[in-house]
């Protein structure tokens, strides 16, 4: 059983995030999105919020598994019996801090893998921050994150 996690704050998911859990999805037999506790100093959705939406929008892929993670990333791929973590990179400008992050998990623990997936190129643009930030300004995020999820920044953004 190849089981790989895919860690990330994920507020919320978009369609990048999504496309790289459909990648990972048919490269192993487990995929786990993890969804950070303390990631985002100040986040939009809580944990459990965000969690409900990655779950509503990956429902159809049976492999695809959702929970919220606290703590060191490689306690908790230990912990799930996972072998390699993923991480997406959409640009050159991501790989540095991706690096960093590689290198150092694997110095906690040289067991834990990164995985790097580029997500469709019409996606390297998008991220969680840019989506907030034209939600918040009234505009339309139709093409960037999945039904559910623009559904609830709506109302989030409402209250
Ligand atoms: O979506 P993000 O915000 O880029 O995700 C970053 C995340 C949550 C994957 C990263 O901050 C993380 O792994 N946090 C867990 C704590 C940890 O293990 N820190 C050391 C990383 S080298």
């Amino acid at each position: 059983m190849r089981t790989v996690v895919y860690p990330g704050s994920f507020d919320p998911l978009t369609n990048g995030h999504l496309d790289v859990i459909a990648r990972a999805a048919r490269l192993f037999d487990r995929v786990i999105v993890a969804v950070a506790q303390n990631g985002e100093k100040q986040p939009l959705f809580t944990p459990e919020e965000r969690c409900t939406l990655v779950r509503g929008a990956t429902r159809r892929l049976r492999n695809v598994e959702t929970r919220i993670f606290d703590g060191l990333l490689v306690d908790y791929v230990r912990g799930c019996d996972a072998q390699a973590v993923i991480r997406g990179l959409r640009a050159v400008s991501d790989f540095e801090f991706e690096f960093q992050m590689a290198l150092m998990n694997r110095k906690l623990d040289e067991r834990v893998e990164t995985i790097f997936m580029m997500p469709k190129d019409t996606y390297t643009f998008l991220s969680s921050r840019l989506v907030k930030e034209i939600a918040r300004l009234g505009g339309d995020v139709r093409d960037f994150v999945p039904g559910n999820v623009r559904v609830a920044l709506r109302k989030r953004l409402k209250e």
